[in-house]
Order: C-alpha cells, then structure tokens, then sequence
C-alpha cells in the first residue's frame, strides 16, 4: 500500500485539523486519568500522541512485556473520541539494555561514553539496539493493530536531536566502513574522491579508515561530508527497521516521525518520501520578537518535503519551554496566532509538547496544555478556546496549500559542505543566508515553497539558490536549464564551489555557474567581523566580498571600491542573478521587490500592510480559505475568498 493511500485513513479517522498533543499517562494515577478524560473533551481534544517515552514501562525487563496499563488508556481515549498516535516508544531504551548491552550506548568523537539517565542515549548503528526495537514494534503492532483508537504510527522521536554527530563506537566505525564500500566500491575509488594524496592520507584497505574522531589539525573534508550522509542514513536504517514491521504487521495505518527545528543532521528530503506525512516540532521564543519570520521559513521546508503535501505540527509550547537560558511565556493570545501560522503554512494539525505539565523531572517547568495551575488558567482557557475554533472549520482539514510562484533551493550535502572547517570564513552558513533571502519575500507576504536540488523548478518564476557551495554537475546543469527556459535566477555568493565530493570545480570559480551568470570570480574576500563596504547609492555589503571579472553580466550594484557585487545576466529565455555580498536588509529588499516583479512573482494579497501575512488554502471542493496573520496587532482572520 503506498503512502497516498495509508494517510487517507488518517485523514479518515478525524473530523477537523487535528488537535491535542503529547500525552504521557504513566505519570500519573486514575484520579488525574479521569479527570484528563474530561478535560480533553473541554479542550476539544481528538488526537494524543501516546507512548513516546513509554519503553520501560511496556518492557520492564527483558522480553516481558506489559501492555496492560496502555490497553487501559487506549480504550479510554477511543471511548472517549479521541484518537491516538502510538508511538514505537524507542526513542529512549531502557536502563537495562545499557545493563545487559552497554556496546548500546554511543561514544562521542573524543571516545567520551554517553550514559542512561537522560534520553536518546543508543548507537543508530547497534544491530543490539536495533533488534531490541523492532521486537517491540512487533509487540505494539500485534497487539493494537485493529484497536479503533490507533490513526497513525509515531516512529522514535526527533531523530538525531541529543545525538547529532552519530556514534564514533567500534560497531559504528565497522558501519561507516561498509557504508563506505557500498559507495566507492575500490579504496582507490574512495582515495581518487577524497583527494587522499593530502597530508599522506592515502589508504590502502578499508578497515583503516575511522570515523572522523578527534584529531590533530583539520580532517579530511570529504571523510567529514561522507560521514554527515553516512549519520543521516544510519538513523534513517533505524526509521526503516521499524516501519517495516509496521508496514508488515499494519499496513494499512500510516506512519510519521517527528523532525526538530530544521537542523543540520538529518537530509530530510532523504527521510521524507518514507515518511506518510511530515511531522515536526516548532519551538519560537516569545523573547525573540523576530521569531516568526525563521518559524514560517521552517514551515516552508516541511511543506516542501513532500513537495506541497500538508504536514503535522507534532509539538509546540502552550506557552514557556524550560531549555532557554531564560524561558519566556507566550503572551496572551500568542499561542493561537503561533498555531495559527502553521495551518497557514501547512500544518493539519496543532499538537502540543505536552498535554499535562509533569510534577517531576526535567521539563516540570515546560509549559502544557493542563498547567499546574488546572483547568482554571488562561493557559487552559487559550487551549480550550482554539480547539473550539478548530473545530468549527472541518473544511480545513486536508485543504490544499496553495502552490507559491518563488521557490528556494535547500540542499543538506551542500549545507554540511558549506559548514566545513578550513574555509575563507567560519562564519558563512547555510540558514543565515538561506533566511537572509527568503526574508525579503516573506516580508512582502510572497508565498515561497522549498526545494530540493533534484527537485522540479519548472513551476516556479523565480528560483533563489543561497550558497549552494557544493553542487553536482547534474544540478548546475538542470539549475541552468530552468534559467534557459525562462525562469529567473537569484544565486548568493560562494556557491557551484565544490563537487559532491567537496573536491574544487576547475576552471574558475564558479565554474559550473560561470557562463550561465556571466561572470568569474579570482578571489574570495570575506569581510572582518563588523567591517561593512559601501554598496550601490545608500547600501552596504557585509560578511562577504569577492574580485568578480564581468565575462557578459551586467554590473547593477558595486561595492564602494569599484568591485561589482550584484549583477544581471540574460541566459536563454531567463535571467541570472549574481549576489557578491550580503547587503543589509533595505537594499537586499528592494532588489528583490525588482526582481521578484520581473518575474512577475507577486504578494499573496495586493496592499497588504508589513507585518500581515495571507496564506490560501484550497478546500477539497475547490473553495479559498484565506488565512490572515497580523503580527502587528497578533490578530488572526479566516474568511473565504470569493
Ligand atoms: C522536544 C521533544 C519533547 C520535549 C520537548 C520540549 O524536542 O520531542 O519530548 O522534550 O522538546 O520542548
């Protein structure tokens, strides 16, 4: 059964956008369980996430499952018309499998040991690990596969978020290895790619090559990329050994993992077609008044995962999460108009990190839909009130995002290369710059979607591709031909750089970029910290500057000493546009406000004030829902469009 046809059941089991979120009952006794019951049904509560940190309790010791307790509260909750996302519970194995198998648990690259007593602490490349889990799924799915209360399966949690850098243990050198044969086939294939005659770093048989661990001086580039891919596939094996059993034991049910605020260590658009739908966790700080700019631009890459598909908001704070350094509470009124923007995003659902606030352990300060306070708390009253008005738009669930005009090239290879050590600047990274330029068009309330390299760009007008420092032949080339074809082009600084292999392009920076932006670039010239040059009339140029040689582009704005830093070149049917710095944010506004018009890429609304963001969704029959967020005013409109 393919995906398209498992989410229907999803979709199937619930009347609107889904609402509720991360419930753990095995903190609590009958009393609370009651009355959780009663407040879920005030709240308007119709799914819970169940079971997330549930291994312990379900497989006390060894082999000996109890899943009496959790029979319980799922017939509770089926009772009660809420429906439930069951997680796999292997997110955080047990004491005694560290007890029994304590190769299980990860070593960092220093050799240092991870321990229990937190979470997450298992090597992804432990097949001890991985058997121990999959026998639980087997157990969890038998057992529930028919209950009515079960809509979608929650495989893990936040893969990669406590353990980012893979394990560097003996088992996982011994996987990295075999992941290495798998790809180069020959040393001397692997040797050839990573440009080995550096530094005397040639190999001659497999089983001398290491993880990356702590090191001298800088590691070889390429040995550090193929073990970001390598990390990613690891915990994306360990995703797949579950959902095989499910798909096995379940297949009609749908499967869904939950991704953290979109990070470095998993390459998503690898995860996201094993995926049925895309689930992720937002967690804006209210003391970050610029926070809702970077939560829309996260938003946007989850809708782009599965190329427009609506997604799940798995988790967010009611209100104050407690792993800031000051954790500040959302104001009045915040909460919706934060869940608000991702349904305008996206988002069929507005879940929470988590339904009751723990009495112990580490998050007992993070906020949840039951505070400690009770029911009679404006945190309540808010959750209460959202999920009635959820509630009232069933047309919403399942609605259609509408498909943007502008698009923005995502790339994790690349993002991992960019972010190598031993480059012309530290300090050039992938989101800044990646929401340096999606800014200027959300800003303008200009809808964007996020793609991947070998995505399709023929749809959009407008393509932005922020420093796509490692490209493969095959994307400059497909990048070029969409230029070709009549789409326009805007391309930052220090990208077409590196191959795959992080190996230079010859021939010229950027030389697979050259001809089609009509320029050439001799030297890198990154600026000092705080240093800003003169750009055009009133602008400035930070972080970056660099000597390009004109070969057809035209020069639009210079730097204050004559170098030419943004620039125009007609390619084909298209235009390709050059940044050679990063101006501040008016200038790099207003150049994209030109550029976006020529392409004729246009706001979600005419007029509409700064600060106010429109989002449609497009119902199932056809209908506009017209989703308005002022974030002026934090005020939120649905109406429908005509
Ligand atoms: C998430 C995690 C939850 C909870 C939450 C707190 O990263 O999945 O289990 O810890 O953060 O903000």
């Amino acid at each position: 059964m393919n995906d398209t046809h498992r989410i229907g059941r999803f979709y199937d089991s619930l009347d609107s956008v889904a609402y509720g979120g991360d419930y753990n009952p095995e903190q609590w006794g009958p009393e609370v369980h009651a009355e959780d019951t009663e407040l879920m049904r005030k709240a308007g509560v119709n799914l819970a996430t169940v079971g997330i940190f549930s291994w312990a309790k379900a497989e006390p010791a060894p082999g000996a499952y109890d899943f009496g307790w959790l029979d319980t509260h799922l017939d509770r909750l089926a009772d009660a018309g809420v429906r439930v996302c069951l997680a796999t519970m292997t997110a955080s194995p047990p004491a005694w499998l560290a007890r029994l198998h304590p190769e299980t648990l990860p070593v960092m690259e220093d050799g240092t040991r991870l321990y229990p007593g937190s979470r997450q602490h298992w090597c992804p490349s432990s097949p001890v690990f991985r058997d121990h889990a999959t026998r639980l799924v087997e157990q969890l799915a038998g057992r529930y596969a028919d209950h009515p209360a079960l809509a979608l399966w929650h495989i893990g949690n936040e893969y990669g978020c406590h353990i980012s850098r893979h394990c560097h243990c003996e088992v996982s050198t011994a996987a990295f290895r075999a992941w290495l044969r798998e790809r180069y086939g020959t040393v001397d294939a692997l040797n050839e790619a990573w440009c080995t005659d550096f530094w005397a770093q040639r190999y001659g048989d497999f089983d001398e090559i290491h993880t990356p661990r702590s090191a001298p001086s800088f590691r070889n580039p390429a040995q550090q990329l193929d073990y970001r891919r390598f990390s990613s596939d690891e915990l994306l094996a360990c995703y797949l050994a579950e959902k095989q059993v499910l798909e096995r034991l379940t297949p009609a049910v749908p499967v869904t993992t939950n991704f953290v605020p979109v990070a470095r260590t998993l390459d998503l658009f690898r995860w996201a077609p094993h995926l049925d739908v895309v689930s992720y966790d937002s967690y804006p700080d209210p003391h970050d008044a610029d926070s809702a700019h970077g939560t829309a631009f996260s938003y946007d890459v989850m809708r782009g995962l599965k190329g427009g598909q609506p997604w799940l908001l798995m988790e967010q704070a009611p209100s104050a999460v407690n792993w800031r350094r000051r954790n500040g509470r959302k104001p009045d009124g915040r909460m919706r108009l934060d869940s608000w923007q991702a349904v305008a995003h996206g988002a069929d659902s507005v879940l929470f990190f988590q339904w009751r606030q723990s009495r112990g352990g580490a998050e007992k300060f993070h906020s949840a839909m039951v505070p400690h306070g009770g029911p009679d708390t404006r945190i309540f009253r808010e959750v209460g009130a959202l999920g009635a008005e959820l509630a009232a738009l069933p047309e919403l669930f399942g609605s259609r995002p509408e498909r943007a005009d502008a698009a923005l090239l995502l790339e994790w290879p690349s993002w991992w290369a960019l972010e190598l050590d031993a480059h012309p600047s530290s300090d050039v990274t992938l989101l800044d710059t990646a929401l340096a330029h999606h800014r200027p068009l959300y800003d303008a309330s200009v809808a964007c979607d996020i793609v991947p390299a070998d995505g399709d760009f023929s749809p959009y007008r407008l393509l932005v591709v922020p420093n796509l420092y490692s490209v493969s032949s095959a994307t400059a080339e497909r990048i070029t031909d969409y230029v070709a074809a009549g789409g326009t082009l805007v391309m930052s600084y220090f990208s077409g750089i590196t191959d795959e292999y992080d190996r230079v392009h010859l021939g010229g920076y950027p030389a697979p970029f050259r001809e089609l932006l009509g320029l050439r670039i001799e030297e890198f010239d990154p600026l000092p910290e705080g240093v800003t040059l003169p750009l055009g009339d009133a602008g400035t140029g930070s972080l970056w500057s660099e000597d390009i040689v004109l070969e057809g582009a035209e020069p639009i704005l210079a730097l204050g000493d004559g170098r030419p830093a943004v620039t125009r070149h007609t390619y084909g049917d298209g235009t390709a546009w050059y940044l050679g710095t990063r101006p501040d944010p008016a200038t790099l506004r207003t150049l994209m406000d030109r550029i976006r018009t020529e392409a004729s890429v246009a706001p979600t609304e005419a007029d509409l004030p700064e600060g106010v963001q429109v989002r449609t969704r497009i119902t199932t029959d056809g209908r506009r829902l017209r989703i308005g967020l002022d974030w002026r005013d934090g005020s939120v409109s649905v109406t429908e469009q005509e």
